[in-house]
């Protein structure tokens, strides 16, 4: 199995916690669960909607990444294989109030490193339109135009790995 740990100290932002580790997290695990609440908090039910059990039980499948102080997930993010070279980064999330410290750039350049471990050459991703600035910041840029998702305006946004 392939297990990936990193404790990062002080290279986070201002007031940002001590410690934080990240982490890849099984599926099924009590981190799961913590994930699952965290995604639901943060992305779904804010817009009234919720998770199949179809759509978690394919995340099987997927690389899940959690951002932990101690036991407590503080942001969480997942890659899924779309072919040998390309992965798509998802459901992408910081708890609202730790947003802003730096959590979700580290997530996802932790993210990256296990995609160019596993050798996709290319990431891609659909950003919810409020967050483009935030991708872009981190090096992606918008394919295409606008489009819905989820109810919300969306771009597909990509990186080279
Ligand atoms: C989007 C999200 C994951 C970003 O994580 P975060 O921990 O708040 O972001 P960071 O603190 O790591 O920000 C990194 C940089 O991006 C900038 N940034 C953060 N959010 C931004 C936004 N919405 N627009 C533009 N820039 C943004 C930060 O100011 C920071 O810039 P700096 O390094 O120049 O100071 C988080 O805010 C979140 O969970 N939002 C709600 C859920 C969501 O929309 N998820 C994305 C679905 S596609």
């Amino acid at each position: 199995m392939y297990i990936v740990i990193a404790y990062i100290a002080s290279s986070l932002h201002h007031n940002q916690s001590p410690a934080m580790a990240l982490k890849i997290i099984d599926h099924g695990s009590r981190e799961y669960q913590q994930m699952i609440q965290l995604r639901m908090d943060i992305l779904r039910q804010p817009l009234g909607l919720n998770f199949t059990s179809e759509e978690l039980e394919q995340e099987k499948e997927q690389v899940l990444i959690g951002a932990f102080e101690e036991e407590k997930m503080l942001g969480c993010c997942m890659l899924i294989k779309l072919d040998k070279q390309l992965v798509r980064l998802r459901q992408m999330a910081v708890l609202n109030n730790l947003q802003g410290k730096g959590i979700g750039r580290a997530l996802t350049q932790f993210a990256e490193n296990i995609a160019r471990d596993i050798g996709y050459r290319k990431i891609t991703m659909h950003a919810r339109k409020p967050v483009r600035g935030f991708y872009e910041k981190l090096g992606y840029q918008v394919v295409g135009d606008e489009f819905l998702e989820i109810t919300i305006p969306h771009y597909e946004m990509e990186k080279e790995l």
